[in-house]
């Protein structure tokens, strides 16, 4: 199967490009390098040992894309390019409605137009809201968000169930295949050390402050809150390795291309873990304790996270594999070998 990914370059496209390959698939990619670099690309090849059709573009740019879909004609479209840091998109809503919204629309007029059918899209656990109560399953109303990067995802897996709701219903056009993953919290890297997550600036997400902080980039970690109802205080996530998360993309794209309708999946682990709790592991996977003030709550944030990850197993035959003890080992594998990122 051809599978074409929007936003390979960046963390999970990456990693989910190692995956197909190894699976027997093959790889094209297509990413402006908005947030990453055409060496992530390389990197994969490295590991891979094949060469990746690699296209710099705009997947909203609907010419350009065109072009690409009508040279490549994939089996499956992944869509993960998008806008991501949560901040940024309070400051710049418009920008992250725009580029996030824009690129779906986009691919669906081509998807439309070149009879294309599969698609599998990169959304988040971000859209159960505040007010479910976790473990979260698929079958859940989604919530009000609390950011634009969350209502980009909400509204796209709705614009996505849409258009598959009137493929079906057309007779003209052949229905299409929508899979909406949802993605818990997206850490750790390929056990090689070659890819691995670069943030941009001084990191929003837990896991990768922790690894500048072990590596030395940065003096401490602040742990956002200690006063939470849960047994330590701080905020419970469902951390999922990164590869393990690309294993998941594997079994919704062939799912994709075996089955019409829209389906939801989360991607999670089901087991939580907190604040406190990825500090220690971490520390004992880089040999030192890793040092920590506790600060005020970050506003925006809920107290627990965590996927019901039963349907994919059920369904997709998938389930993570690796745990808290692999995540913090491939991740100071990766940032004890690449200190900056894929700068160095
Ligand atoms: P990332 O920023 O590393 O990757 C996104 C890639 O998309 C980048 O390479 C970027 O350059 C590219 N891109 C952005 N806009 C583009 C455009 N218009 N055209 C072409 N390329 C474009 O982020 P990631 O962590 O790999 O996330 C991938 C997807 O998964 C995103 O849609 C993100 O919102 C979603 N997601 C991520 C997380 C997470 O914690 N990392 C959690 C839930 C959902
Ligand atoms: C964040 C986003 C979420 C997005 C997800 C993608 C917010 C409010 N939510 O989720 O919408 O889908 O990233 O990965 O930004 N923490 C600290 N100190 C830090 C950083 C984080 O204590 O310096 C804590 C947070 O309070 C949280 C946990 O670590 O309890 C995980 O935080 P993070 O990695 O940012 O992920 P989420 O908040 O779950």
């Amino acid at each position: 199967m051809k599978t074409l990914l929007t936003g390979g370059a960046g963390y999970i496209g990456s990693h989910t490009a190692v995956a197909m390959i190894e699976a027997g698939h093959d790889v094209v990619i297509v990413d402006n390098y908005y947030n990453s670099s055409p060496e992530a690309v390389r990197r994969v090849e490295q590991i891979t040992g094949r060469e990746i059709p690699l296209y710099e573009a705009d997947a909203a740019d609907k010419e350009v894309m065109r072009e690409i879909l009508k040279k490549e004609m994939p089996d499956c479209i992944i869509h993960f390019a998008g806008l991501k840091a949560v901040g940024e998109s309070v400051a710049k809503p418009v920008e992250y409605y725009r580029n996030n919204i824009d690129t779906t629309l986009t691919l669906l007029e081509l998807m439309k137009e070149l009879r294309l059918t599969n698609f599998v899209f990169s959304s988040s656990a971000t859209v159960y809201g505040d007010d479910n109560i976790p473990p979260f399953t698929e079958t859940m109303p989604k919530g009000a968000c609390t950011n634009p990067y969350g209502w980009t995802k909400w509204m796209q897996e709705q614009i996505l169930r849409d258009a598959q709701t009137a493929s079906a219903a057309d007779e003209g056009t052949p229905e299409l295949s929508v899979v909406l993953l949802r993605y818990f919290n997206p850490v750790g890297a390929h056990e090689s050390g070659l890819i691995g997550e670069d943030p941009q600036g001084i990191p929003n997400n837990l896991m990768p402050y922790i690894s500048q902080v072990a590596v030395g980039r940065r003096d401490h970690l602040t742990v956002f809150g200690d006063d939470y109802d849960t047994p330590d205080g701080t905020c419970r996530r469902d951390y999922i390795h990164v590869m393990d998360l690309a294993e998941g993309h594997v079994k919704a794209a062939e799912y994709a291309a075996g089955n019409k309708g829209t389906e939801v999946f989360n991607l999670g682990t089901g087991e939580p873990y907190s604040v406190l709790e990825m500090v220690e592991a971490f520390g004992k996977a880089c040999g030192h304790p890793v040092k920590y003030e506790i600060g005020p709550r970050r506003a925006g944030d809920v107290q627990d996270s965590w996927a019901n990850a039963d349907k994919a197993k059920e369904i997709l035959g998938w389930e993570a594999k690796r745990g808290l003890d692999e995540i913090c080992r491939d991740a100071w594998n990766w940032q004890s070998k690449n200190p900056n990122g894929f700068n160095a």
